[in-house]
């Protein structure tokens, strides 16, 4: 069932509790730290959105430009654990490829560890194309593979 709440831009008000899902989402060693979502945040050529019921942040998601670029890249896209399958990882990712074409972004990239299916399934519903296999492209293991899929979508 849709349960849908608000999708508003991420401000540093938010950072407490993004991070608290990044944590629910990953294990310690895979998660991004405090200063890095900070940096990606508030100090990175980026756009950040938040998923918001009542004031408590569900999920939130960040994309990366580049100076003079048309291709832009997900960062990362994270749904509190006890809230997937309610349609909010594709209403961010919707949410941010409006603001890419406002931004005049042809093309989003995108890296996904292959052992991870729900992530990869969204990307294919919402139209994006593996393109690459990367070994090892991951510093750190996660269940046995550090390789990924990179994945690109064309905004028309
Ligand atoms: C990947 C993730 C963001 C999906 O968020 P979500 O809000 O649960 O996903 P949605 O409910 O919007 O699902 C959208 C589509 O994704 C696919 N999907 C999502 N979870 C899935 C699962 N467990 N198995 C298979 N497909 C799945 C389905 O196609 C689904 O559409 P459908 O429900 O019509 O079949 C979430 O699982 C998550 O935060 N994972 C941990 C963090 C992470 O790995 N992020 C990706 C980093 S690249």
């Amino acid at each position: 069932m849709l349960d849908a709440g608000a999708i508003r831009r991420a401000t540093y008000r938010d950072l407490d509790q993004m991070i608290e899902v990044e944590q629910r989402c990953f294990t310690s060693y895979l998660a991004y730290s405090r200063r890095q979502l900070q940096y990606l945040l508030t100090e990175a050529n980026s756009d950040c959105f938040a998923e918001v019921v009542h004031d408590s942040l569900r999920g939130f998601i960040i994309v990366l430009y580049r100076e003079n670029a048309t291709v832009a890249g997900i960062e990362t896209l994270n749904v509190d654990p006890l809230h997937h399958g309610k349609g909010i990882g594709i209403r961010l990712l919707q949410a941010a490829e409006e603001e890419m074409f406002i931004h005049d972004i042809k093309r989003i990239r995108l890296e996904v560890r292959i052992n991870n299916l729900p992530a990869i399934k969204l990307y294919q519903r919402a139209g994006f194309e593996t393109v690459a296999f990367l070994p090892n492209y991951y510093l750190v293991d996660c269940n046995g593979s550090r390789d990924a899929f990179r994945m690109v979508k064309k905004l028309t």
